[in-house]
């Protein structure tokens, strides 16, 4: 198992989460604000996947440190799989969790069909850019018609889970974490770093 790891992320919301799920581990895990303000990379993969591994590669570089970076996001099935890779920037170039969900709730104003799924894809690499781990997570939900709650983060409070029966909005940490994309993920990665030791 690695001995140290960077998580490589700015989103706090998605730190807090590596946190919790990788703190009981051997690991001594760091932040990239010890590493002065790096900036950020320009994510123009086609796939979650191109995207995880391009910017575990860039801050494992950055960092000279091992790091894990995820990319993440929300299909719709009413959309075909839209807001997909772009959902970070689905409101376009200076997008907000606000203007971001205000535009998805706008789409999907008339839509029935309210089936959703988050989506995560963690890639760890090392310095020299050796991809070492790629693993994925879902976790299915339904799209609320009006925000619900104000917990979490990104597409939070319009996300309803089918998992905990309650919306990502209204869940503790705790509760989101039992279920959500990411725990999912960071799950299995934890689960092949143990058969590996
Ligand atoms: P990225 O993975 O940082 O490129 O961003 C993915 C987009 O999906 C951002 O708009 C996030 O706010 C959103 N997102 C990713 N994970 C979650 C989550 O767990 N809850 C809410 N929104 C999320």
């Amino acid at each position: 198992m690695l001995r140290q790891l960077c998580i490589a992320t700015k989103n706090p919301g998605k730190v807090a989460e590596f946190k919790e799920m990788l703190g009981k581990l051997p690991i001594e895990l760091h932040e990239l604000s010890e590493f002065g303000d790096i900036p950020e990379p320009e994510e123009t993969g086609k796939t979650f996947s191109q995207n995880a591994r391009m910017k575990a590669q860039y801050y494992a570089k950055a960092t000279n440190m091992p790091c894990v970076a995820d990319d993440s996001g929300l299909e719709c099935e009413a959309l075909n799989g839209a807001p997909g890779v772009l959902t970070a920037r689905y409101s376009g170039e200076n997008a907000t969790d606000a203007s971001n969900m205000e535009k998805l709730l706008s789409d999907m104003k008339f839509c029935i069909r309210r089936n959703c799924r988050f989506r995560c894809v963690l890639a760890v690499s090392l310095p020299e850019g050796k991809i070492l781990n790629e693993v994925d997570g879902f976790c299915e939900g339904l799209l609320l018609h009006d925000k619900l709650g104000d917990g979490g983060f990104g597409y939070d409070p319009i996300f309803w889970s089918k998992e905990l029966h309650m919306g990502f909005g209204e869940a503790t940490q705790e509760e989101k974490n039992s279920v959500s994309h990411r725990a999912k993920a960071i799950r299995r990665l934890v689960q092949i770093w143990k058969r590996r030791r």
